[in-house]
């Protein structure tokens, strides 16, 4: 039944975003508060079938694209096999096998996984200075996720990679230009995130740099940007540089948020159905499954979590950001051993 999945503001969800594991090889600040983060124990969080089962019926509701996140989805001993178990729901209608990774520990595994089913990859990646890889991370490795980034370029059945780079003020502001310039001689797209609050992560206004701030930058430098057509539903605002292979964009959740057009779902790792990032309302669909619930009954509890979805998220000042969940336990990809 199609109709589970549409709000009452009439938007239709046929992007879902599972996360895979609240664990991760970085620890990010802005993902991840300093003093660490609670995990959850493991029989709290979904098996693969659990998750399969999930994944099935909602693309059986509509669903067309099922982004895995983390925590970092690859450290989840079981990621091939959930890859290629997702891949098996193509004949009901599902597209898009999308990874979301700090590429931290990809770059052997990510043949496996395209030969199972991926289709996309966006990496996550803040600078290309060593040493500030390592402030931000508090690990070194920028090496090995610039090897994933070149591994992922060789993959033919690969449909799209991109960069994410968040932004943050003071910090890695001067590098949007670097960034811009690997857009060169590569098919790829980087993104520019706005920096966004979650409890935590030390958030505060004056930290994020607003996307039109770094479109400034970038068009003093470069005469001629050409808008890219917006894609539907998608985040980022993309540009491109004549002659350059790839493109830059701009996710701007936090001076332009995009919430009249969000086709998106979440489920945590631990199960719970989450229909907006800065919702702290939650719904277990895991004690549901437990329960010994039928598909019939699960769908109804999901089809009322996404009939409570917000119109929009609040003004950044007055998010709660103390009630929801840090970034690395919604899902994202970056930190947790
Ligand atoms: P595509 O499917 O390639 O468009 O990926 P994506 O941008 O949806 O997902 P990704 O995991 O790469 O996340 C990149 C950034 O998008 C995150 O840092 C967030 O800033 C932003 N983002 C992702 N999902 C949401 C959302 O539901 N709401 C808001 N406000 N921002 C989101
Ligand atoms: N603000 C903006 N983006 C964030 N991400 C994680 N935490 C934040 C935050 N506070 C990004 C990661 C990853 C994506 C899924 O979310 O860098 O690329
Ligand atoms: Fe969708 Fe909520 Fe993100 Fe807005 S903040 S785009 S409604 S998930």
């Amino acid at each position: 039944s199609i109709s589970a999945l549409v709000d009452s503001y009439n938007r239709r969800h046929d992007y879902l975003r599972i996360s895979l594991t609240e664990r991760c090889n970085l620890r990010c600040f802005y993902c991840m508060p300093e003093e660490g983060v609670q995990l959850s124990p493991n029989e709290k969080v979904l098996t693969d079938e659990e998750i399969l089962r999930l994944a099935k019926l909602f693309v059986r509701s509509g669903v067309t694209k099922i982004r895995l996140t983390g925590g970092e989805p690859t450290v989840r001993k079981g990621v091939v096999g959930i890859v290629a178990g997702l891949n098996e729901l193509r004949p009901y209608g599902l597209r898009s096998i999308a990874l979301t990774s700090n590429g931290l520990a990809l770059h052997r595994r990510l043949p496996e996984l395209v030969e199972n089913g991926l289709t996309h990859l966006n990496l996550s990646l803040d600078t290309l200075d060593p040493f500030k890889f390592e402030f931000m991370t508090k690990r070194s490795g920028l090496e090995a996720v610039l090897k994933t980034l070149k591994v992922a370029l060789e993959s033919p059945h690969l449909q799209k990679v991109k960069l994410n780079v968040v932004v943050v003020k003071g910090l890695n502001d001067n590098e949007v230009l670097d960034f811009v310039e690997m857009t060169k001689d590569r098919p790829i797209s980087v993104r520019f995130i706005e920096f966004m609050p979650f409890t935590g992560n030390k958030w505060d206004k004056f930290k994020m740099v607003p996307s039109s701030d770094l479109l400034q930058v970038i068009s003093e430098k470069h005469l001629g940007l050409e808008r890219m057509a917006d894609e539907t539903n998608v985040t980022a605002r993309s540009w491109k540089i004549p002659g350059y292979q790839g493109e830059f964009g701009f996710i701007s959740s936090m001076s332009d948020h995009f919430c009249s057009a969000c086709n998106r779902l979440r489920i945590t790792a631990d199960g719970q159905i989450k229909v907006c990032l800065f919702d702290a309302k939650e719904v277990s669909l895991r004690d549901e499954i437990r329960k010994g619930a039928s598909d019939s009954e699960i769908l109804r509890l999901i089809g009322r979590a996404v009939h409570g979805k917000e119109e929009k998220h609040l003004q950044m000042e007055d998010i709660d950001v103390v009630s929801n969940r840090p970034m690395i336990l919604i899902g994202r990809a970056s930190m947790v051993d």
